[in-house]
């Protein structure tokens, strides 16, 4: 038999609910205070380190000092080439001094890499030779794909100052498979990888280099997403 609530116990259950209710929104509201104040706080810190890490970057694969514009401000958005079903593009930023183009530097991704996808970053000087490249991020296995970090080796610099033209399209391949460029001990994989993608950056960069220059900046310097 269920008993019929008494006016004055409805009413006190009520005033439950409403402080209930009162004390959660209040607690929701603190904390998205919270949030925004500590969001303020830190992002002009996060920003900083951002274009500290893309100056870094750039230090590796090109000259300093022979570039003066705020390239973390001169960025711009294009589709990654070597995965255009990808839903996120590459970055491209621009180099310059005193205003005249002096090379650009293009995010990307090897998809095929022995534990999947390796970004890099490559580097084109304004007279379409290659500076360098850098990996930026990857799973290769320690020991073996791992050595196209350059503190691991020195395999990753056969990409320095490579000049227009140096090389066919069938040097663009490890020499195993008939080209011009060294692989790793017991591990082919990971460099076939990286040769093809940067082959496909290069002749993206190559073949749109006057746009790349002159399209407008649409986008924020980080680096790896
Ligand atoms: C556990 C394990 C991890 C491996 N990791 C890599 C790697 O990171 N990169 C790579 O190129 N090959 C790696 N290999 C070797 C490849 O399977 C392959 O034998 C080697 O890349 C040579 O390829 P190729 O036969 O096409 O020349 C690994 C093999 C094993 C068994």
């Amino acid at each position: 038999m269920t008993m019929e609530k008494q006016p004055n116990q409805k009413a006190s259950l009520l005033a439950a609910m409403n402080r209930n209710a009162l004390t959660l929104a209040t607690f929701a509201f603190v904390s998205v205070g919270l949030i925004a104040i500590t969001h303020h706080l830190t992002k002009n810190k996060i920003a900083k380190e951002i274009e500290l890490s893309l100056l870094k970057q750039l230090a590796i694969v090109a000259e300093p000092t022979s570039y003066n514009n705020d390239v973390y401000k001169d960025c711009l958005m294009v589709t990654d080439i070597n995965q255009p079903e990808a839903t996120t593009g590459q970055k491209v930023y621009r180099l310059r001094q005193n205003n005249s183009n002096v090379g650009l530097m293009i995010t990307a991704t090897a998809p095929n890499g022995y534990s999947g996808r390796i970004d890099f970053a490559l580097a084109v000087s304004a007279n379409g030779s290659i500076l360098g490249v850098n990996v930026l991020k990857h799973q290769e296995t320690p020991g073996l794909g791992d050595k196209i970090e350059r503190n691991k080796s020195d395999w990753i610099k056969q990409f320095n100052n490579l000049p227009k033209g140096q090389f066919t399209n069938v040097d663009w391949q490890v020499k195993k498979d008939g080209g011009k460029f060294d692989a790793l001990t017991g591990a082919t994989v990971t460099p076939r990888a990286i040769v093809s993608a940067v082959k496909r950056s290069y002749d993206f960069v190559l073949k749109n280099q006057l746009e790349l220059f002159e399209k407008p900046s649409d986008c924020d310097a980080n680096l790896v997403e």
